[in-house]
């Protein structure tokens, strides 16, 4: 029976269809566009099919046959307003257990701004009657690739908060968790928050990333007033207050998680790691 991925052509989804399929699974791969580059890059044997979290009884033929999906709790850029509905006819259709990759700040009520989006998913997937684990990841280390495009032409990166100090997590990490809780017994009601092994300050961060392309990178830190302008055009206002409200608590994202290695056995892989592994991104 195959395992239903959606979110497959994104950066954890897809480490998680290529761990899943490397590990012997029948694997069926939701996305929005199966000719996307993304989704014909998905490894050989990977069944892909359409389906939209907009329109849910687009996901009917995708959930048939399935008993084991991940979720991914995004529509497009927004949280997922849809969850209800899909977890209803992944109910109807068979499915016994769920993985949800989302955002959860637990010191923040439910009508934080920020958190309020994400609440009803939440509750909608620990009152679905299914099996449920909720996966809410640190800062990804892939989000640097944000600065590919500054770094590849001026060499330079552009933010704020030099200090700012995160367990950046590895995606192949995140999914690892992910794998296991799908795939193995004992995870159904947790809630794993994987991080990265040590924190990373972005100075740091940047320095690595020009060790690693074998030229210096220079961090030009940005006011918050100009990061406002920076971000402008890439993220909601609200995202951009809440980015720049966190950087004023540099070690806020500091916190390192003992999941990753309690959940796959294994210690989470480091910021240097990943940084060789993507160097040509920067290059
Ligand atoms: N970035 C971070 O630092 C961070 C930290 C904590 C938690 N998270 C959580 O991680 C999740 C994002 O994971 P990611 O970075 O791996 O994703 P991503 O790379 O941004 O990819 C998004 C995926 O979602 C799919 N998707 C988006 N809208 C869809 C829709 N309407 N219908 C069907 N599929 C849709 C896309 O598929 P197609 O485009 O192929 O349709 C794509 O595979 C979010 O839930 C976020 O809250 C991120």
């Amino acid at each position: 029976m195959p395992i239903l991925v959606t979110g497959a052509t994104g950066t954890v989804g897809g480490s998680l269809v290529r761990q899943l399929a490397a590990a012997g699974h029948d694997v069926r791969a939701l996305t929005r566009d199966p000719a996307s580059p993304a989704a014909t890059a998905l490894p050989s044997g990977v069944e892909v099919v359409a389906g939209d979290f907009a329109r849910p009884h687009t996901l009917v033929p995708a959930l048939r046959g399935v008993t084991r999906m991940h979720l991914v709790g995004m529509d497009g850029y927004g949280p997922l307003t849809t969850g209800a509905e899909i977890l209803e006819l992944a109910r109807q259709a068979g499915v016994r257990r769920v993985t949800h990759l989302g955002h959860n700040d637990p010191s923040r009520e439910d009508d934080d701004p920020i958190e309020a989006p994400h609440r009803p998913l939440h509750r909608a997937i620990e009152n679905s009657g299914l099996e449920w684990t909720h996966v809410f990841p640190g800062e990804f280390m892939a989000n640097t690739r944000d600065w590919a495009a500054g770094i590849r032409t001026e060499g330079v990166v552009r933010a704020p908060f030099g200090d700012w100090n995160s367990a950046l997590v590895h995606e192949a990490d995140i999914a690892a968790v992910i794998v296991a809780a799908l795939t193995e017994e004992g995870h159904a009601g947790r809630v794993y928050q994987p991080t990265g092994p040590e924190p990373v300050r972005r100075r740091d961060a940047v320095r690595m990333i020009g060790e690693a392309i074998g030229r210096p990178v220079r961090f030009d830190e940005l006011t918050p007033e100009q990061a406002r302008q920076h971000w402008k055009d890439d993220y909601p206002a609200e995202v951009i207050e809440w980015f720049l409200e966190m950087g004023r608590y540099p070690d806020g994202n500091a916190w390192v998680a003992p999941d990753v290695e309690q959940v796959t056995g294994r210690p989470g892989r480091t910021f240097r790691q990943w940084v060789a592994e993507h160097a040509d991104d920067f290059r």
